[in-house]
């Protein structure tokens, strides 16, 4: 459960008719999908802890736990969503869990996750600012976020080229040039305004990549550093800097 009070989603729910309608059109983007989580598999640890924020009928997720023996963690504020991903992890015989909760207020410890990723959600939410600071929150110090999402100026071209590739029938694929042009645009950010909030988030700054509809935000939680030297086993180091060893923590040693 979340504990704000406000809407955490704009515009209207995925519940429902309309969550399995927007599965239906996702499925053509397996293959992108798939393509994306090869490349965030890149840098992963082997068992990496990642949390998907939003992922609607879970395929990002579902295509990450294929790819190595991790820890996933799906979490969205539609129950229809959380329980059609729950069943396309079991269809698809892999592990992944995935649970309910805004966020705005993720229901989930901090510093546990390797890897936090949000592909096509981030403009939907109500609290984009909280979503980044939790996100950092539950974030390893050290690890990272990638955010992927619509470019507000995205040109009309770019939009039908991209809709079109997916193959849709004529109806669902006019529907599709509605929507992004009608909601999802009118919520989607520009890269100057994403550097802005990340600027102001507890991330500090960003690196945004274009892509032709959209982009993609890479946001960084520095590395403890008095963790990380202990690691090193610098140990002079480490009495220079007053730590306690022992614990491994950073401790004033008096
Ligand atoms: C357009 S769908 C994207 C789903 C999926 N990430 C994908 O790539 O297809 C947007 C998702 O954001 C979820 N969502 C919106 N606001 C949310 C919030 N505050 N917290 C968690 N999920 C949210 C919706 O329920 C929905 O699953």
């Amino acid at each position: 459960m979340y504990a704000s009070a406000r809407k955490p989603y704009r515009g209207i729910s995925m519940e429902g008719r309309l969550a399995t309608w927007y599965a239906k059109i996702t499925r053509k983007d397996l293959g992108e999908i798939g393509r994306l989580a090869q490349e965030l598999a890149k840098d992963l640890p082997r068992a990496a802890r990642v949390l998907e924020v939003a992922p609607g009928p879970g395929f990002l997720s579902v295509a990450l736990a294929k790819l190595g023996p991790y820890q996933i963690t799906g979490l969205d504020i539609s129950q229809s969503f959380v329980q059609m991903a729950s069943e396309y992890a079991k269809r698809e015989s892999v592990k992944a869990h995935f649970i309910h909760g805004s966020a705005s207020d993720i229901p989930l410890e901090e510093g546990f996750f390797d890897l936090v990723v949000c592909r096509a959600a981030f403009k939907n939410f109500a609290e984009p600012l909280k979503a980044l600071n939790e996100m950092h929150r539950v974030l390893k110090p050290g690890s990272r976020a990638v955010v992927i999402d619509l470019r507000k100026d995205a040109s009309w071209d770019e939009i039908v080229s991209y809709v079109d590739q997916l193959g849709l029938r004529r109806m669902s694929s006019w529907m599709t040039k509605m929507v992004f042009k009608h909601t999802l645009l009118k919520r989607a950010y520009t890269v100057k305004q994403m550097e802005s909030l990340a600027a102001a988030s507890d991330f500090k700054s960003s690196e945004i990549i274009r892509n032709p509809v959209g982009m993609e935000i890479r946001l960084h939680k520095p590395p403890n550093v008095t963790e990380e030297r202990l690691r090193e086993g610098d140990k002079n180091e480490a009495v220079k800097l007053g730590l306690d060893m022992e614990r491994g923590e950073a401790r004033l040693v008096t």
